[in-house]
């Protein structure tokens, strides 16, 4: 059994504590979670390393440790309290009582950086190192996705690899790249041939593959999938084609009844029916929804 300790960005962290739960659970159901404001520790008998590649608003990951060889090290103090610490205090005395006297401090590369985590009480753990990439963008929309709020979405629907994701309104791509990057198999629709073009060039340009169907997605051409994701059409940048946009993103969703979970961004007002719903600033005076309608 490991420990893994998650710690969400100081921002949303309701909203960063579902995404990594959302991972967590879709990685190992039977783990079990802890949650302390922006800690969250998790025991799990499965590897939990993907659910910090893939978040979009955790700022650390940790895992527990037995015995460490090592050579070079280094320490991080992550405070989690209102409380100013001396970091130094709590370094002096991991390494004093971890008995760290053969190996070296280094800030370079080093073999383990340790995390000393002030919360409740003291957690320690090996910090782990992310793996993931930006992806490029030959092909860019006034209404596209930021990468990280698509990531953010896919999560939160709790899709994992080899599983299949329908954007049915997928635009420029950014989150059939994303999902395709994850190893989920990816399928994009839009009413627009120009945007599945910019999707598949996206792909392309990215060494990536989905399939990409250009369609009315209030009639959709596929039978099955396990989750929906999408930024809706909201009107003005990102057209509905005359059609009122709460009526449409109410049609699109009847059309993928056979998700399992639906997450969608739509504007303010547009909800429909839904579990939960966040809101996001997109720019300073931008608001969007996040909602998870099932
Ligand atoms: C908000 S944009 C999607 C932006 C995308 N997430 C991105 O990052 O580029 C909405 C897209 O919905 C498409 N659309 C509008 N009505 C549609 C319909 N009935 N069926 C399929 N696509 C539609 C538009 O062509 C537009 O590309």
């Amino acid at each position: 059994m490991l420990t893994y300790y998650f710690i969400t960005n100081k921002e949303n962290i309701q909203l960063a504590r579902d995404e990594a739960i959302a991972l967590i659970t879709a990685y190992n159901p039977n783990a079990e979670i802890i949650s302390k404001e922006r800690l969250l520790i998790v025991n799990s008998n499965k590897d939990l390393k993907q659910v910090w590649d893939r978040a979009a608003m955790l700022r650390y990951a940790g895992r527990s440790y037995d015995k460490v060889d090592l050579k070079t090290f280094a320490c991080k103090v992550i405070n989690l309290t209102d409380n100013k610490l001396d970091q130094r205090y709590y370094i002096d005395k991991f390494v004093k009582e971890m008995n760290l006297k053969n190996a070296k401090v280094s800030l370079n590369n080093p073999d383990v950086v340790f995390g000393i985590i002030i919360a409740d009480k003291e957690y320690r753990c090996i910090l782990l190192s992310k793996n993931n990439k930006k992806l490029l963008k030959l092909h860019k929309h006034p209404a596209e996705l930021v990468n990280k709020l698509a990531i953010l979405m896919i999560n939160l629907s709790g899709v994992i690899e080899d599983e299949i994701l329908l954007d049915p309104c997928c635009g420029t791509g950014t989150i059939i790249m994303y999902a395709s990057y994850m190893g989920i198999n990816s399928i994009g629709c839009d009413i627009s041939m120009k945007m599945c073009n910019y999707t598949r060039d996206n792909l392309e340009v990215n060494n990536l593959s989905a399939s990409i169907i250009n369609c009315d997605s209030t009639r959709l051409p596929i039978k099955r999938t396990d989750v929906m994701v999408s930024n809706l059409p909201y009107g003005r940048a990102s057209s509905t084609y005359k059609r009122d946009s709460k009526e449409l993103i109410k049609q699109i969703i009847d059309e993928c009844n056979m998700a399992r979970r639906i997450v969608i961004m739509c504007k303010e007002g547009d909800e429909p029916e839904y579990i939960k719903s966040y809101t996001i600033y997109v720019h300073s005076n931008l608001r969007r929804k996040i909602v998870i309608c099932r």
